[in-house]
């Protein structure tokens, strides 16, 4: 029984964001239109407190790590308290990016939203990696029944499904958005 599969599938969404986000940040450097991403960054905030932070951190640090956290699972060594700094220090970027948002410090926005993007990047290759062959190694069988149990619970309270739906269709217009930005700047040039 695999416990971090949809967790797994959950990273290439949020990696997906990242990514689109990052290009948006090089073209406006690139072509001198801060405004480009500025226009955009609330919908990324949205997508990064709404899907990443509240339904996939929650079912991580509600759900998954407290298994892992639980007497007897792990018991070399315990990644769990790096995993949930790196967790707070993406909240951290979140934050500055909402304040330059703000003030229309377009610098600051940028140089938030990218290192959100390296610390996010990194932490999810240590989960895909590292934590989650620790996860599906450590727990047991039984314990992995309810681990999906509080994960369909989750699902249920936070309507993953409409959450899906929301953020992939978002995804498709920013990235169409992004595309013909891109286009017209280039017929400009
Ligand atoms: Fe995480
Ligand atoms: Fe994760």
């Amino acid at each position: 029984m695999q416990v971090s599969d949809d967790l797994k599938h959950e990273h290439q969404l949020i990696l997906k964001y990242i990514e689109l986000m990052e290009r948006y940040i090089d073209f406006g450097q690139a072509y001198n239109n801060n405004e480009l991403f500025g226009d955009k960054a609330e919908a990324f905030i949205h997508f990064i407190q709404n899907f990443a932070d509240t339904f996939h951190h929650a079912k991580e640090e509600d759900v998954l790590f407290k298994h892992m956290a639980a007497p007897d699972v792990l018991t070399h060594c315990n990644p769990l308290p790096q995993m949930l700094m790196e967790h707070d220090l993406g909240r951290g970027c979140v934050q500055r990016m909402k304040d330059a948002l703000s003030k229309d410090d377009w610098d600051s926005l940028a140089k938030s939203a990218r290192e959100y993007g390296v610390i996010l990047r990194e932490h999810i290759f240590k989960e895909d990696n590292i934590l989650f062959p620790m996860a599906e190694e450590s727990i047991a069988d039984a314990n992995k029944k309810s681990v999906k149990e509080e994960y369909a619970q989750a699902e249920a309270r936070l309507d993953g499904s409409a959450l899906w739906k929301e953020h992939e269709t978002k995804f498709a217009e920013l990235e169409m958005d992004f595309e013909n930005a891109l286009s017209k700047e280039m017929a400009l040039a």
